[in-house]
């Protein structure tokens, strides 16, 4: 399947690059809002209300934002929308690659819900646009004058997709849709509201009549959404390569206490651009990202040392029969795919050149295999090759002995 991995490279790449434009302008706006001091007399005159220097890249730059606006359009004007919509566009096209063509191999878990594609497809479309549905009703709707009473709302919509998400779908697939609802409410935050109350603004200092205070007021709770989202919309791009986080039972509420822990993070960041210090905020964010890792992972580890442990006999050449059982079960459940010469239908090379031909091989990747067979239990991908219980059991005997 070349085509589908260079697509997905393609696409991937272009993805993370407007992101970067994306979530960096973000940023950029955000310090350059905080860092305005008040300009001299003569530029206050013209109408200028904070006034930045910086140097950068060899040379200095004088920033200056305007009370109102300028007297008249200049010729060019920056808009960054298109950051935006490039991010959410080749996003979309990355899950329906992936997640939508790749259904039965990324998407279905039949261990979890064994769905057909088709009602696959349907739910995860289902969850993302509902989702953006309701969260642009209550933006409409009496509530958005309530900013933290929205919050509360924003956190349980976002609890109750990923509880759904993690009951229909593979652990990555469900994560995935939650960030694909987080990126579509921000790029819609972009689309539906921020951009329409700045063309309201520049329609305004065109035809010299005056800016409604409210245009901007809408924009601002979703811009403070919209910011309180990136961490944890970062986190879920990066979760494919920790299945410990979606692999765990809990999947959906690992996902929701990163994403509020993260959250809590960027508060400080948040608090610090105006001028105040709260390390408290900080080290309590830390903290709790050590209690999730501590939560996620020492229960499943404690559990090994329960197994009954096998008596080692030293056979440099000959496998006893726990190593010779562990050698039967990689070769029956993952060779397929990570082999020299894979036979399985999808994949012609060895994912991530893992390969399992020989005792040599799977000697030496002993600790990523427990890992994936026994801890996180994602592999083989999607269970494919219908791996038991015992079978792992018998990968743990080995590992442990
Ligand atoms: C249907 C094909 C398939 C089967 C069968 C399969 N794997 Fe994989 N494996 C993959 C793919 C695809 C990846 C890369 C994507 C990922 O990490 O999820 C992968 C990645 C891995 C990795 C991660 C390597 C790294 O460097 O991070 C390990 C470890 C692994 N597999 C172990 C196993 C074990 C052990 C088995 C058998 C119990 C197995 N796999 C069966 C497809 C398969």
């Amino acid at each position: 399947m070349a085509w589908f991995d260079w697509s997905s490279l393609f696409i991937r790449w272009f993805h993370v690059i407007a992101g970067v434009a994306w979530i960096g302008a973000s940023f950029y706006f955000i310090w350059l809002d905080n860092n305005l001091r008040t300009p001299p007399k003569w530029k206050q005159d013209k109408g200028i209300k904070g006034d930045l220097w910086a140097v950068h890249g060899g040379g200095f730059y004088e920033v200056a934002k305007y009370q109102r606006g300028p007297e008249k359009i200049p010729e060019t004007l920056h808009w960054f929308k298109w950051e935006a919509y490039t991010t959410w566009l080749s996003g979309f096209l990355l899950l329906s690659l992936i997640y939508y063509y790749g259904a039965s191999i990324y998407l279905i878990d039949p261990t979890v819900m064994d769905l057909t594609p088709k009602d696959a497809i349907i739910r995860g479309l289902g969850l993302i646009f509902g989702g953006l549905f309701i969260y642009e009703g209550a933006c409409r709707s009496a509530l958005s004058r309530y900013p933290a009473l929205f919050g509360i709302m924003l956190l349980v919509l976002l609890g109750a997709v990923s509880y759904l998400a993690t009951h229909w779908f593979s652990g990555r697939g469900a994560f995935m849709h939650v960030g694909a609802l987080i990126g579509t409410i921000m790029a819609g935050n972009v689309f539906f509201k921020i951009m329409p109350a700045q063309r309201l603004m520049v329609d305004a200092v065109s035809n010299n009549t005056e800016i409604d205070p409210a245009w901007g007021l809408g924009a601002k709770l979703r811009s403070v959404h919209n910011n309180y989202l990136t961490l944890p919309l970062l986190f879920i791009m990066i979760s494919n390569h920790y299945p410990m986080t979606f692999q765990h039972p809990q999947a959906w509420a690992v996902l929701m206490a990163i994403g509020v822990v993260s959250a809590w993070i960027r508060h400080y960041f948040n608090l610090k651009h105006i001028g105040i210090s709260r390390p408290s905020v900080l080290i309590t964010g830390a903290i709790g990202m050590l209690l999730i890792a501590g939560w996620v992972s020492y229960p499943r580890e404690s559990e090994e040392s329960s197994a009954t442990s096998v008596s080692v006999q030293s056979a440099p050449v000959m496998l006893n029969a726990v190593e010779q059982k562990a050698f039967d079960v990689v070769q029956t459940h993952c060779a397929n795919c990570h082999s020299a010469k894979p036979t399985d239908n999808l994949f012609v090379v060895a994912p991530l050149g893992l390969i399992f031909d020989t005792w040599q091989h799977i000697r030496a990747k002993a600790p990523l295999i427990y890992q994936r067979a026994v801890v996180t239990k994602d592999m083989p991908l999607m269970n494919k090759t219908g791996m038991t219980e015992q079978d792992r059991e018998a990968i743990r005997k080995w590992i442990e002995q």
